[in-house]
């Protein structure tokens, strides 16, 4: 398999070369990150870090933390960690900061999510305490559900960038931050599509001064973070940075964005298997994906906007792996349905099952069945860590824009360019790797990452 290896912009530079090592900023200070929504995921996130750089467990799941790159060919046995290859921030130098309409900080909001127990918070409960949540830019016909409660003052939406740009420095300059990077972790908003409004950031600006409704808290905070230089990288699948309004400011700016919304229990899975029938020309006519969850974002989920929002992240993923327009004959109507259903009792312990209806030899049928019980947040905070160090690598090796080598993290990657955007796993890990190897003057592999 040969892969397109990224360029600056993250556009395929064609066939692999020998690359010139990147001029990268050193990794020196403090590295502040803030996450609009203190909620699970967020607070499992910090939890998590801080529990790894006491040495109370390792970070599972974090690529920047414990995976290895090859580098060379195989024989000269170059196998180094990735945060020893490439210069990322180390877990020391994180600072930890949010906003959210709810909770108070990131204690009362892990106890509150019942993600983690007692005996990994109670080590850690000052440290946790001590990350104190702002006011939130909160306006709940984005989120029917929640009821906001510590909420910046209905100003107008221009104030209210103004009021976080404000924030943002403050934050800064409170924890002497050398950089910062900005993760969305707030619950998900309702289903929504471009307007005028979104087309340029003069048009941008002009509506948040005229307070126009198609402008989304979640657009708000990323304008903000990019008028502050601050990446932005989305872990929900709302309509935020994948405009054209965010892109041309993160261009101008010369500040990374990337998104859309983490890719962690159903659809990584998919995102597996998928690949593997493919590989074995095994026909697929059908994927019936059905979950429960009892956690806040399942309840805000159950809200028919906000379900559409997460509906279409979901299902975009089997296309663009199956490629039905080359494989018509194994992939030409497949029927994909992705359920969420909100159950109460079962917390953030959410269970995926799948029914997959595959077909082989002479046209027979044949049926796969995943049930996944998984916990969501324990999948999507390494996710944040590994977003947070790469999107400030990307900011200090000079890009901007799109970071498509980010991918792999994403269930509904936003694309550089015009070309399809990549959904396989594994094609996904050999882009990421393959772009630290060309900053760091490395030649790319162009063969599977597996082999
Ligand atoms: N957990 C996963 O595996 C996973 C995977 C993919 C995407 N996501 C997305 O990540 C997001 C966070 O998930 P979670 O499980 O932590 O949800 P959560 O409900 O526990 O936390 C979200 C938090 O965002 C806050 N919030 C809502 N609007 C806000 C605003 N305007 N400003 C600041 N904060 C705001 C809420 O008060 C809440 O505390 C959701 O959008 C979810 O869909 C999660």
């Amino acid at each position: 398999m040969t892969v397109d290896v990224p360029t600056q912009e993250g556009a395929p530079s064609g066939s692999p070369k020998p690359a010139t090592a990147r001029q990268i900023a050193p990794a020196k200070g403090s590295l502040g990150v803030l996450t609009p929504g203190m909620g699970a995921v967020a607070s499992t996130f910090v939890a998590g870090v801080i529990a790894a750089r006491r040495g109370l467990s390792p970070p599972i799941g974090s690529i920047s933390q414990m995976a290895h790159i090859r580098l060379g060919t195989k024989t000269e046995n170059r196998n180094p960690p990735i945060r020893e290859f490439v210069p990322l921030a180390g877990l020391d130098d994180l600072v930890f900061g949010g906003w959210d309409p709810l909770s108070a900080n990131v204690l009362e909001a892990a106890r509150a999510c019942g993600v983690l127990e007692e005996r990994e918070l109670g080590t850690i409960s000052a440290e946790l305490e001590g990350v104190v949540a702002m006011d939130a830019v909160f306006d709940q016909r984005w989120v029917s559900r929640l009821d906001g409660v510590r909420v910046k003052p209905s100003a107008s939406k221009w104030d209210q960038a103004q009021t976080l740009m404000d924030d943002i420095e403050n934050f800064r300059s409170a924890h002497d931050c050398d950089r910062l990077v900005m993760v969305w972790c707030g619950s998900t908003e309702a289903f929504s599509e471009p307007t005028a409004v979104h087309q340029s950031i003069e048009s941008f600006e002009a509506g948040l001064k005229a307070d126009d409704d198609a402008i989304a808290p979640s657009q708000i905070y990323a304008y903000a973070a990019l008028q502050s230089d601050v990446p932005f990288a989305n872990g929900a699948p709302n309509l935020t940075v994948d405009l054209p309004c965010m892109e041309e400011l993160s261009r101008l700016r010369g500040v990374p964005v990337a998104g859309k919304d983490f890719k962690t229990g159903q659809t990584l899975m998919k995102t597996l298997i998928a690949p593997g029938l493919k590989a074995r020309m095994l026909g697929l006519n059908g994927w019936y994906s059905t979950n429960i969850l009892g956690n806040r974002d399942g309840e805000v989920l159950d809200a028919p906007e906000n379900f559409k929002t997460k509906e279409v992240s979901k299902l975009g993923v089997l296309g663009t792996i199956l490629q039905p327009e080359l494989y018509p004959d194994l992939y030409d109507e497949i029927h994909h349905v992705v359920r969420i259903n909100y159950y109460p009792p079962r917390g953030d312990n959410k269970e995926g099952w799948d029914n997959i209806d595959i077909f082989g030899w002479l046209g027979y049928p044949m049926q796969i069945k995943v049930d996944f019980l998984c916990r969501d947040s324990i999948l999507a905070a390494p996710i944040v860590l590994d977003l947070a160090l790469f999107m400030d690598l990307a900011a200090r090796a000079g890009n901007s824009g799109v970071q498509e080598w980010l991918s792999f993290y994403f269930k509904a990657p936003q694309p550089s360019g015009t070309a399809d955007v990549e959904h396989d796993l594994f094609i996904q890990q050999t882009k990421l790797k393959n772009t630290l190897r060309e900053w760091m003057g490395e030649e790319p592999v162009t063969h599977s990452e597996a082999g």
